[in-house]
């Protein structure tokens, strides 16, 4: 199978404590820090931006999955770049007309293109993108509507995780909205594969037990 990456959510963290909550995620086991960029038009919700991860660059080597709920984009490809994002995962509902231009942007940075999709949007957008010159190296389907933690996971959402793993033997498959141990295995016998999880990794006792059991459920 596809290797499984576990991405604790920062967005659940003590943002005031940016610095010591990715050090105390990296050491209970998460292969990526999940940050969420909101810009507060395309989702009712405002987070961090490219100055964030630049301040948190300097204190890791961790690759930063960033999650860019954000109208344009575009406009924030150089930035994350300059600032050391990792992955660059954009929303499908807003790049229908310059995928190909951002996906070249996103690669010309040294980061890695992805692309997102809502709960509402059907698989079939996210294909081209797939399939085409330039393209995306991991697709996130929102298991939740982007812009809070804490929310309820879709279990319908499982039918696009399947659809896409039967086209697409080796994606990186992302789920993101609700997350932990009572819905992870609907998502990894789906076939996702990357991981993320706010609310029940940091809201856990012991985060490195859920972030074990996440990965134990994705590995088999
Ligand atoms: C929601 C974000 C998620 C969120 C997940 O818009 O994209 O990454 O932090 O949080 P949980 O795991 O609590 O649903
Ligand atoms: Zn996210």
């Amino acid at each position: 199978g596809v290797a499984a990456k576990i991405a604790p959510s920062m967005l659940s963290s003590d943002f005031a404590n940016l610095a010591s909550e990715a050090e105390r995620m990296l050491k209970c086991g998460a292969d990526w820090l999940h940050m969420d960029i909101m810009d507060g038009h395309f989702v009712p919700n405002l987070t961090l931006g490219a100055p964030v991860i630049q301040s948190l660059r300097k204190h890791t080597k961790a690759y930063l999955d960033c999650h860019l709920m954000v109208t344009n984009p575009l406009d924030y490809v150089e930035p994350m770049g300059k600032a050391g994002a990792s992955g660059f995962t954009f929303h499908v509902e807003v790049s229908k007309d310059n995928w190909q231009e951002l996906v070249q942007r996103i690669k010309s940075k040294g980061m890695t293109p992805g692309v997102a999709l809502k709960p509402g949007t059907p698989i079939e957008e996210v294909y081209p993108l797939i399939e085409g010159e330039n393209c995306v190296e991991m697709v996130l389907v929102m298991t939740v509507e982007p812009g809070f933690g804490g929310q309820k996971f879709m279990p319908e959402m499982m039918e696009k995780v399947r659809t896409l793993r039967q086209r697409y033997p080796s994606l990186d498959i992302e789920v993101d909205g609700g997350l932990g141990p009572s819905t992870i295995d609907a998502a990894a016998s789906a076939g996702a594969n990357c991981i993320v999880a706010g609310s029940s990794v940091f809201g856990a006792p012991e985060p490195a037990t859920v972030i074990s059991l996440l990965r134990s459920s994705v590995e088999g």
